[in-house]
């Protein structure tokens, strides 16, 4: 639905107006289209002493075809240069004293941050870091990221990527997506690159990473999944496209659009997991990946929620995930490189009021990503989720009014996000460059002042 807010803060006069108020002026977020370089710009690149990443960064930005500057840019006469990104790899930082090295890089050129502009600190896991001292400067680093995500302005992000030693060569996939328009509204996140389950397999290319991908979308009728099952079909794979029999018309529409085929079935139908098994076993060989977006609400706060949609909101948005991702692990039908990923929310990082129920499956999905990631990692395959926040579709139109608003504003983007956000999200998960990226679960958020 449309942000009038925002289209009102763009306007002649609406400009003037929230500049004297002080009033939130949300910027246009760049969204990534087809063709669009990887980044708007040039990235300004730098390192604390005895870095271990640098020459990957660089071969990446290369392989990119991203311009790595060494030096800031010098102010043209009468304007600010402008950095598209700034990539700083803080893994030499060994001690609490050198985390001024830190302020030494970003200091002077935070302010040359262009619109939609990306900053990238590299560190390496504070448990991996060895010594207290360098486990406590590394573990600082995430204090640094998001307090600069609460000043960057004009749409900006900014992330932490720990990357475990010996995963160096598995950062590019990441490393993409974080730098370019597909993360518009991932702000502030913490993201582990990890050396487990098979090596990163760089997609012979970027703009199809999915191609000869089988993948299976649950909810894929409207929304937010009928986003992701755009997204994974633009980036090559072919959808099987999954809802309630009520909703196949809708589900028809999604699946013909994105060149994919339907599967009509009630995810908590007790023959559900086999037959969703059986389906993709006989007609595709298997699956690579599995997307579990389909979720509802029934909200009510605690005392007044009845017992049924307790169970419902959990077998839906839980228990039957957990059913289907058994169903295909046990017939082997997920195949090597394979990919699971939930779909969690903020209420269930935050809680939120009226959704006990809701709160509670979503944060169970994020135990579900924690429990399975080591069994995956020892099948080559991974498990991550994305915990949307305000993401602008019909479940939040249907907030009343000043929730809503609030909803939209209290983030470092002063605006919801888009469903295509989230798909995107997924989609560098579903890479086969991600195979280092497993047990994360990542906010698009925004950088939600809930659950911060
Ligand atoms: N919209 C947001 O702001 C937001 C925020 C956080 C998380 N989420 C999560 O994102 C996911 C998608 O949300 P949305 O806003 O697109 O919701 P939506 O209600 O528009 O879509 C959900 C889809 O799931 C399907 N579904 C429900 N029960 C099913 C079942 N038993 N079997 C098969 N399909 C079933 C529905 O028919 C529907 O097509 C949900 O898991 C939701 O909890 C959404």
């Amino acid at each position: 639905m449309t942000d009038r807010y925002q289209q009102f803060a763009r306007s002649g006069v609406g400009r003037q107006i929230v500049r004297r108020l002080g009033l939130p002026n949300p910027t246009p977020l760049r969204r990534y289209r087809p063709g669009d370089p990887a980044l708007n710009g040039p990235a300004l690149v730098g390192a604390a002493r005895g870095g271990r990443l640098l020459d990957t960064v660089h071969t990446v930005l290369k392989s990119a075809g991203i311009e790595a500057l060494t030096e800031p840019l010098a102010a043209a006469e009468g304007a600010q240069a402008r950095h598209a990104a700034l990539v700083f790899d803080a893994t030499g930082i060994t001690t609490p004293q050198r985390l001024r090295e830190l302020y030494e890089f970003f200091q002077p050129v935070i302010r040359s941050v262009g619109t939609c502009g990306r900053v990238v600190v590299l560190g390496t896991p504070p448990e991996s870091a060895g010594d207290p001292r360098a486990t406590i400067a590394q573990r600082a680093l995430e204090g640094f990221t998001r307090s600069v995500g609460k000043e960057l302005k004009r749409g900006a992000t900014v992330q932490l990527v720990y990357v475990e030693p010996g995963a160096e060569a598995a950062v590019e996939s990441t490393l993409r997506f974080l730098l370019s328009a597909r993360s518009a509204y991932v702000d502030a996140q913490v993201i582990r690159v990890g050396t487990h389950g098979s090596p990163a397999v760089e997609p012979a290319d970027w703009d199809r990473p999915l191609a000869g991908k089988v993948a299976l979308v649950t909810g894929a009728s409207r929304g937010i999944g009928a986003s992701i099952a755009d997204v994974l079909a633009r980036d090559g794979a072919h959808v099987v496209a999954l809802d309630i029999p009520a909703q196949g018309d809708e589900l028809s529409a999604v699946a013909n659009r994105v060149h994919g085929t339907t599967l009509q079935l009630d995810i908590t139908a007790a023959d559900a997991p086999a037959r969703i098994v059986r389906h993709l076993s006989e007609r595709h060989g298997g699956v690579d990946i599995v997307v579990h977006n389909a979720g509802i609400t029934r909200d009510k706060t605690l005392g007044k929620l009845k017992s049924s949609a307790w169970d419902a909101v959990l077998t839906v948005n839980l228990a039957s995930q957990l059913a289907v991702n058994d169903a295909l692990l046990e017939a082997g039908a997920l195949r090597e490189n394979g990919r699971i990923i939930g779909v969690s929310s903020i209420a269930g990082i935050a809680g939120n009021v009226g959704q006990t129920n809701y709160a509670t499956s979503k944060a169970g999905v994020i135990g579900m990503v924690d429990s399975y990631a080591p069994l995956l990692a020892e099948r080559g395959a991974t498990i991550n989720a994305v915990a949307p926040g305000f993401i602008e579709t019909k479940m939040t139109a249907a907030v009343p009014l000043f929730i809503r608003e609030a909803g939209r504003r209290m983030n470092s983007m002063s605006q919801g996000g888009l469903p295509v956000d989230v798909a995107e999200t997924i989609a560098w998960y579903a890479s086969p460059g991600s195979a280092a990226v497993n047990g994360n679960v990542v906010r698009v958020c925004g950088q939600s002042l809930l659950g911060a």
